[in-house]
């Protein structure tokens, strides 16, 4: 089964071998070196929020490392300065200690978290900062474990994929379904909680063209850590056609495989919970599979959406994400080769 992968590191056993000397923490800051590769980061800023939020970041970690370096050499001079054993020095040593104490205990750490205290303060009213009349609109709504994806003033629904314009406000809406989630584009934003009974909005923007991961920052259940997503930003021309192909309603299968196909998923389970524009499959249980075919991943960002993945996912649901609503699939061989026939026509 071909799973996303998260943290890239398959050098780490071999260097572990060969530098029994590092010293560990060296070594374990180098392991966290490796979860750059291939997780979404902060400190790679995408768009004009997360920025702001990047520049803050930089200037505490920037603040904290002088002040820490002065700390250590005010510890290198108490440590190595030869301590006065005079009386008459003595008095004059509680003096300047007394003067530390104000300046570099009380006065110092006082002016620091003003300044950062402004900052964060700054930056939180730029981020909730709003462009009106937003032309784009996206609602998403959480569940245990993953995310229905609405425009609603193009009538599109999708899951567990956002697609975005380039260099453009995107309303972003968020409500959730059951438990609380937290919506979280590192590249994009900070994170902002999907609260039942609230919605709860704000704004993204990306700067330039790319898909970007997405994740559920909040505990929400077993699956939590399989609740992701992808936003794709594409050029104007191409998202509006995207949006256009998703508000089609796809064509009846023509192939006799995928005939028998739609008479299976018609005649099963599956319309229950999941709903194909044009067909009596109107569940919304599940996420909606009109379009699935053009989708990116299965199963919330877990599996690439490939006919293997999909055939796995089909017959094996809790195996790949145990405890998720999905139940496995009973079907034949020949079943299920018509089955994705079927599915691989949802374009
Ligand atoms: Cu949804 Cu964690």
């Amino acid at each position: 089964m071909q799973t996303i992968p998260r943290v890239k590191d398959p050098t780490a056993a071999p260097v572990f071998q060969r530098l029994p000397f590092v010293p560990g923490s060296l070594f374990f800051i180098l392991l966290l070196a490796g979860c750059a590769a291939d997780s979404p980061s902060i400190l790679d800023p995408r768009g004009p929020a997360a920025t702001s939020i990047a520049e803050l970041w930089w200037l505490i970690f920037g603040l904290g490392t002088v002040i820490f370096l002065l700390v250590m050499v005010a510890l290198g001079l108490a440590l190595f300065r030869r301590r006065s054993s005079t009386a008459s020095e003595t008095g004059g040593s509680t003096r300047n200690d007394n003067r530390v104490i104000l300046w570099a205990g009380i006065i110092g750490p006082a002016i620091v978290l003003i300044v950062i205290f402004a900052l964060s303060v700054r930056t939180m009213a730029m981020l909730s900062s709003t462009t009106p009349g937003a032309e784009f609109v996206v609602h998403v709504t959480g569940h245990q474990w993953w995310w229905e994806v609405q425009y609603p003033n193009q009538a599109v629904e999708t899951a567990n994929e956002i697609h975005i314009p380039v260099g453009q406000p995107i309303l972003v809406r968020l409500s959730t379904e059951d438990v609380i989630h937290n919506f979280w584009i590192p590249n994009l934003h900070g994170k902002m909680d999907m609260v039942p009974g609230q919605t709860n909005e704000f704004w993204i923007q990306a700067d330039t063209a790319g898909e970007y991961w997405g994740e559920c920052a909040e505990f929400c259940g077993i699956q939590h850590a399989k609740m992701r997503f992808v936003v794709v930003a594409e050029p104007l021309a191409e998202f509006t056609a995207w949006l256009d192909q998703q508000r089609a309603v796809p064509p009846a299968p023509v192939d006799a495989l995928a005939q028998r196909g739609q008479q299976i998923f018609l005649g099963s389970a599956c319309v229950y919970c999941h709903a194909v524009e044009g067909t009596n499959a109107t569940g919304d249980l599940g996420p909606n599979l009109t379009h699935l075919a053009s989708r990116r991943t299965l199963a919330a960002g877990v599996l690439l959406n490939t006919r293997g993945n999909l055939a796995g996912w089909l017959t094996g649901p809790q195996h790949i994400k145990p405890g998720n609503l999905m139940p496995p699939t009973e079907l034949t061989g020949d079943e299920l080769q018509a089955l994705l026939a079927y599915l691989d026509t949802l374009e």
